[in-house]
């Protein structure tokens, strides 16, 4: 990392670490920024959910199933420009309700409805405060891809998705192994350990992974600061069955599900677990 680059990125301060909604507020101005990106990505979009198709990955297409006939309502929590959330639709969910803090990503998921017809919601909203008229209304609580990282307050989130939940309604998250940060390539493709720190919690930064965001209109150094953190499989596992989750099952993958880890070797892909996901029930 350059001097330049690493003058954004920083560990949040005591004050900050103490105010998960301060942390979330500054996440709220940088994803507004970022969705830019997204505008580029709204073409293939629509031409994706219109074709019937999916950006999901195969293995989360086996853990939501079939949707047919079996969910009134799916619920997406971070939804970002509602590509995911449509994808839902197009796996038989009636209705899908996709929830997001950023007003430029809904406005995105917004003309993603209207190239589609879609009977989609778009709620913006923290998900800390997710509308209590969602309450039990979820067959199907969907979250993940890069969702997680940015909530401050892991057991407010839990109970969140518990109190969405409709008696016998499932909930599906796959998300990025909070391991992945501790591996890189070296030059020549090889894993190589980080100096991430797995027990770190919450850091700043400016600027976004090249493979992911790109460069945006916005100088890094221009942008609003961020706060993301790794929360460990035991602190997420823990928090779900603290708001009364059951899980039913927890995996892990080497799937690199944003393309992060693609200059390590082919052979040496599917050594380091890239991805997790848990199914959980609110009801027994
Ligand atoms: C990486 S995206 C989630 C993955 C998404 N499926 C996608 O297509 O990229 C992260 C999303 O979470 C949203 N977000 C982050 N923190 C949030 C919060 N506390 N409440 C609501 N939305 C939040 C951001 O606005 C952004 O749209």
């Amino acid at each position: 990392m350059s001097d330049e680059e690493s003058a954004l990125v920083r560990p949040a301060t005591p004050a900050e670490r103490a105010d998960p909604r301060l942390m979330h507020r500054a996440n709220k101005a940088a994803w507004d920024e970022a969705a830019e990106r997204y505008e580029g990505w709204l073409a293939d979009a629509i031409a994706e959910i219109r074709g019937g198709g999916s950006n999901l990955f195969d293995a989360e297409i086996e853990l939501i199933c079939d949707l047919h006939g079996r969910c009134r309502r799916a619920i997406h929590l971070q939804c970002a420009a509602g590509r995911d959330t449509l994808a839902l639709w197009n796996l038989g969910a009636d209705e899908v309700v996709g929830v997001d803090f950023s007003a430029r990503m809904l406005a995105l998921a917004a003309r993603l409805t209207d190239a589609t017809g879609a009977p989609a919601r778009w709620v913006q909203s923290d998900v800390l405060d997710a509308p209590p008229d969602l309450d039990a209304t979820a067959d199907l609580v969907y979250t993940g891809r890069g969702s997680l990282i940015w909530i401050q307050d892991l057991d407010a989130w839990a109970a969140v998705i518990a109190r969405l939940l409709a008696r016998d309604g499932r909930f599906v998250l796959f998300e990025g192994h909070p391991a992945e940060w501790l591996f890189d390539a070296d030059e020549n493709g090889h894993w190589i350990a980080t100096d991430y720190d797995y027990f770190g919690g919450p850091e700043a930064s400016k600027g976004w992974a090249p493979e992911y965001i790109e460069r945006l209109s916005l100088d890094d150094a221009e942008q609003s600061w961020k706060f993301a953190r790794a929360w460990t499989l035991g602190e997420i596992i823990s928090a779900l069955l603290g708001a009364g989750l059951q899980l039913e099952r927890v995996a892990e993958y080497p799937i690199d599900w944003w393309g992060g880890h693609a200059d390590v070797r082919p052979e040496e892909r599917g050594r380091v677990p890239l991805s997790f996901s848990i199914i959980g029930r609110r009801w027994p």
